[in-house]
């Protein structure tokens, strides 16, 4: 079934021979006659066979890995959808709402398949993937029963494969919006039009640690629908959330009344201007969680971005009470886990502060982080301390 081979260079090959699962255009010096988004066996450029790949004619990225032996069965996405499924029924005990594929990081490249009860939401993100939906879809329904599939195919890097933006439905139905649980509270997620594929699933794990820390009066900053806060609110006396969109504020409000839970103030600002008015109007607060949007969406964006999270950590920490703990997040892949502690440290020093790391965490245990694969680990999250 597989077309080439697409052969590749010394880098090219070196760079799989290390496990890295992409090979830029520049890297391949054959691919004559290859289908877009065809599954291709891949050679080096002295004949050394390296493995299996989804081809894209259009992508810089030319070449998605999938397997590195020296035969791929007709029957690899099942068996991988299978694998990846039965991963997260052991990890993902309980939630409602997880991650079940995530592309490199269950050797689907360029996949993802979200679960929310009894749907489900594909984002096929590159042609490879395009290409084998019907397939993907007819293993889904006789895995998992789905009483509807959505396609939320409108990330913009579908354009870097020629591929259009659309959400649609792909099987069943699927409502305006639907209820998930995370332990103990219900969200209403909108997988139609929500952020990502309706909610942040990546940090389903840290909104449950965040409730560990949580106590007092709890500022929730970049709230989206109140991941953090309401699950801070069900231990602590008060928590402000804020955002910059109303439909995000609208939604908090909505979530914090299907819940029960009182004492959760929705504001709708921009977190840079509030943080700074919070503090002149000498208002202090016992917990803080920043969940900013990736401020470094690029290379070339890194030292803006820098300046970004320094400036938000530092006017958190002088808000914060002494004792009292900072959940911090980056979700910006070109700001690596050192940086972002640089940047904390550097903020903690402006801010008068002395703070312990507390703890180091990423994102959620269903978007796994591909070992010696950099790209995949985008989300950071540190919890200080600030010392009495
Ligand atoms: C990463 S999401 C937050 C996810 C949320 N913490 C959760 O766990 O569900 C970032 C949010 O920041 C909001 N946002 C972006 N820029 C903002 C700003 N300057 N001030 C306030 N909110 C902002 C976006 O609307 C988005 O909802």
């Amino acid at each position: 079934m597989a077309e080439g081979p697409v052969v590749v260079n010394r880098k090219g090959e070196a760079r799989v021979l290390r496990g890295h699962p992409w090979v830029f255009r520049t890297d391949v010096v054959r691919a004559q006659g290859i289908a877009p988004g065809a599954v291709v066996r891949v050679e080096g450029p002295r004949g050394r066979h390296l493995g299996f790949a989804f081809y894209s004619s259009r992508s810089e990225i030319r070449l998605r890995m999938i397997d590195r032996g020296e035969s791929l069965p007709e029957s690899f996405l099942r068996e991988r959808v299978e694998a990846a499924v039965q991963w997260r029924e052991s990890i993902a005990q309980g939630a409602t709402a997880c991650r079940l594929v995530h592309g490199e990081g269950d050797r689907l490249p360029s996949l993802v398949v979200d679960r929310y009860g009894e749907y489900l939401v594909v984002q096929t993100l590159s042609q490879g993937t395009e290409d084998r939906k019907d397939e993907l879809v007819r293993i889904l329904v006789e895995r998992l029963h789905p009483a509807g599939i959505l396609e939320r195919n409108d990330p913009k890097v579908r354009a870097f494969e020629g591929l259009d933006q659309r959400v649609g439905l792909l099987h069943g139905t699927v409502p305006e919006r639907v209820e998930v649980d995370e332990g103990d509270v219900r969200f209403e997620a909108d997988l139609w039009r929500g952020q990502k594929t309706g909610l942040f699933l990546d940090q389903r794990e840290n909104h449950l640690m965040a409730r560990g820390y949580a106590r007092g009066r709890v500022l929730d900053g970049f709230s989206y629908h109140g991941g953090f806060a309401l699950h801070a609110a069900r231990v602590s006396s008060e928590v402000m959330a804020v955002d910059a969109s109303a439909e995000a504020v609208a939604q908090i409000a909505r979530n914090a009344g299907r819940n029960g839970l009182g004492n959760v103030v929705a504001r709708e600002a921009n977190v840079f201007d509030l943080l700074r008015e919070l503090y002149d109007r000498g208002e202090r607060f016992d917990t803080v969680i920043l969940d900013p949007p990736a401020f470094a969406k690029s290379k070339d964006a890194v030292e803006k971005a820098a300046r970004g999270y320094k400036e938000i950590n530092l006017r958190a920490l002088k808000l914060l009470q002494p004792g009292g703990c900072l959940v911090t997040c980056s979700c910006s892949y070109h700001i690596h886990e050192a940086d972002f502690e640089e940047i904390l440290a550097s903020a903690s020093a402006d801010a008068s502060a002395t703070a312990v790391v507390v703890e180091k965490r990423r994102q959620a245990r269903d978007h796994p982080v591909l070992l010696g694969v950099p790209e995949t680990y985008y989300l950071k999250c540190f919890v200080l301390r600030k010392l009495p």
